[in-house]
């Protein structure tokens, strides 16, 4: 498992100012101390979904996109208050958990989440009703901070899902990136080609990558 501490230190300097929640001290004093330096990875509950980060801009937060859930919703999403999204995404982790089981992943460092998983069968993305699949897609997989990119936290967030899916006896995950450009919800293709995924099927620009599990 790879983990850059000195990159860390080097890059808490400047965390990214669209999160609200946590402040540049509140990193920079946590990660000063090597001793103190702790990743953990939980999964994701109706309970732990308030420590998702949030930033200024739409939509604010993981905990809010209900962009893969719920289409319709979606669509008008920019107009409903937080609370609501809230309302709507904890419901779906509900029927996902009892469904299909645990259906995300949150990084924490030093206590304070920084990283965001979401994954399931198709059939629990309405969004995608053209997609058959015997694999578990990752909806999400994103490091809000910018400054705590390229250390390792996605790779590890990425390998801990793998790692979850493999004991449940699931064959395949699954996810849509995208070419030469991060800016997608589970990220780049190079992210996942470093990390054993193969194009299952083409696209200019946003192809299906899969890993047999
Ligand atoms: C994509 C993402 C999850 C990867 O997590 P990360 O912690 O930055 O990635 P890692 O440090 O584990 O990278 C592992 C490897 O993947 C590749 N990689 C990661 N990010 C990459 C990028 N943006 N472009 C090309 N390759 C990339 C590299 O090969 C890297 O290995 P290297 O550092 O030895 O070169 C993270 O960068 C991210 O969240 N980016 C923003 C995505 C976004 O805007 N999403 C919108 C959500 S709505």
């Amino acid at each position: 498992m790879r983990f850059s501490f000195i990159k860390i230190l080097f890059n808490c300097f400047l965390v990214d100012d669209r999160n609200k929640n946590i402040t540049k001290d509140s990193l920079t004093g946590d990660f000063k101390q090597e001793k103190t330096m702790k990743v953990e990875i939980l999964d994701l509950t109706k309970k732990n979904l308030k420590d998702v980060p949030e930033w200024k801009t739409y939509p604010f937060s993981c905990k809010y996109c209900l962009y893969w859930e719920l289409p319709r919703e979606y669509e008008v999403s920019k107009t409903k208050i937080k609370e609501d999204l809230l309302r709507e995404k904890l419901r779906w982790i509900e029927n996902t958990r009892k469904n299909f089981g645990n259906c995300g992943k949150l990084l924490y460092l030093n206590g304070i989440a920084v990283g965001y998983a979401q994954y399931a069968p198709p059939d629990f993305f309405p969004r995608l009703s053209d997609y058959r699949s015997d694999a578990v897609l990752i909806s999400c997989l994103f490091i809000p901070y910018r400054d705590l990119r390229g250390v390792g936290l996605g790779t590890q967030l990425l390998h801990s899902i793998i790692e979850d899916l493999r004991k449940r006896g699931i064959k395949a995950v699954e996810t849509y990136a995208r070419k030469g450009n991060s800016e997608n919800p589970s990220g780049p293709v190079e992210f996942y080609l470093k990390n054993g995924f193969r194009i299952h099927r083409e696209d200019p620009e946003f192809p299906l990558m899969r890993l047999d599990l």
